[in-house]
């Protein structure tokens, strides 16, 4: 079977002692998480999603993309946070990286993005290219009342009511949020929309596996019953405490090299597609284990373009980094170096090597460079950029979080913190109420 490998040896060296040392509290983390008795217990449903996630589901958010498909040249999707950054992961990580400057073809809209900020010119830019167009719209939220997405959404909800009438507009709205509870529930029940829940017991940043991601997925153009397959099999790897579950393993490493005074994890890629498979990470890491004053800080970085930038910092600077790689077993197109009689460049010693080859060097040489420098490193070697790939490294990360959440001695499902802003910007804005 295809899967992905973890590889700790330029790691461990770093931190031996400390990952010894954290072995029972490893055991007792993945337990913890399997009886459901720590903290957070309420949201543990993304534990066995990918394996309890009813076809008649998988089947009806098919049916909800291919109408949308069907009847549109560009689908938005609002949300922000956990509500569009894993959809926007696996549809970046799967797309031509050059997507965006083709014209839509008939029945393979773009997937665009909004409510993922308050850019005034992003709104206006956005409705701009979508006047007289033909779209729909997914709207996310699981409280149903963040300002970024009701904001976006209030704009091309009227946009598209003007444009396509009200009751067309019906039909290419659809919405995922609180099965009962929230603005956004009353009013895609007001209005009639086609709704999908987002469970109770699972938190934004572990919702990519539920209609939240799944379905801007699948109106993607995107296999989303091999995406679940392949987290279903990282569920199965995963389930219990043992020295072979590579969660487990990943979870405890960190925590052993936070201890030895690592405080940063850059999250690195040598593929652009791994971009916001990176963001979406971040997301997940930062808003579980940031709080109590504790936690590894999530970076990230795409080599080798940024070794341009970030790497004399991460070869010279403070030691208290340590870098995690995706490293992509196979590329989908085989593209060499051509040969060139005249040689100007000095490069036809390159010439006939797929560049993936070259790539490859660039990793080893990067990390022999790092390891040396003081710079712990471990590798997730994935087979491919596929779905199947992807579903297991979202599982993979995921059930490292819930473990690594638990060593650390947080509650890895709240984000208390993230209120702090939103109280803030609302007194300031005069909401009734603050
Ligand atoms: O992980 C989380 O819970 C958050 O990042 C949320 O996903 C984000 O704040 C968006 O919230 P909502 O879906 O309620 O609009």
């Amino acid at each position: 079977m295809k899967t992905i490998e973890l590889n700790i040896q330029d790691a461990l060296y770093f931190a031996e002692k400390q990952y010894k040392d954290l072995e029972a509290k490893a055991n007792e983390a993945i337990v913890t998480l399997e009886e459901g008795s720590g903290a957070g217990n309420d949201f543990l449903g993304w534990l066995d999603l990918p394996s309890k996630t009813p076809e008649s589901l998988v089947d009806s958010i098919n049916a909800t993309a291919a109408r949308l498909r069907e009847n549109c040249d560009y689908v938005v999707c609002v949300g922000i946070g956990g509500s569009y950054l894993g959809a926007k992961a696996v549809n970046y990580a799967l797309a031509d990286s050059f997507a965006d400057f083709y014209a839509p073809k008939p029945k393979e809209p773009k997937v665009l993005y909004a409510g993922q900020n308050i850019g005034e010119d992003y709104l206006a830019e956005l409705q701009k290219l979508l006047e007289g167009k033909k779209f729909g719209i997914i709207v996310i939220s699981k409280s149903g009342t963040t300002t970024e997405p009701a904001i976006a959404f209030r704009l091309l909800k009227e946009q598209l009511e003007k444009q396509a009438g009200k009751d067309a507009a019906k039909n290419l709205i659809v919405a995922i949020t609180d099965e009962k509870k929230g603005a956004l529930r009353q009013m895609a029940d007001q209005e009639g929309y086609e709704t999908y829940v987002i469970p109770d017991n699972v938190g934004g940043r572990f919702s990519v596996l539920t209609p939240v991601g799944l379905l801007p997925i699948a109106v993607a153009g995107h296999d989303i019953k091999k995406l679940l397959a392949g987290a279903a099999d990282m569920e199965r790897t995963t389930l219990h405490a043992s020295a072979e579950n590579p969660s487990q393993i990943y979870a405890r490493m960190r925590n052993a090299l936070y201890l030895s005074g690592k405080k940063t994890e850059i999250l690195v890629n040598f593929d652009p597609k791994l971009h916001y498979v990176s963001e979406w990470w971040k997301q997940l890491y930062g808003e579980s284990e940031g709080k109590d004053g504790k936690g590894i800080f999530p970076a990230s970085v795409d080599f080798t373009t940024d070794l341009h930038s970030m790497g004399q910092w991460i070869q010279d600077g403070e030691r208290t980094i340590f870098e995690t790689v995706i490293s992509v077993r196979k590329p989908a197109i085989d593209h060499r170096v051509p040969m060139d009689a005249e040689n100007l460049d000095g490069i036809n010693y390159l010439a006939g090597k797929r560049i993936d080859e070259v790539n490859k060097m660039a990793e080893l040489g990067t990390k022999m460079a790092h390891v040396e420098g003081g710079v712990p490193n471990m590798r997730i070697e994935i087979p491919a950029i596929d779905e199947y790939s992807l579903g297991q490294l979202i599982y993979f990360f995921e059930k490292a979080c819930g473990i690594s959440g638990y060593m650390l001695g947080v509650n890895p499902f709240n984000q208390p913190g993230v209120e702090a802003y939103k109280r803030n910007m609302f007194k300031l804005l005069h909401k009734p109420g603050y």
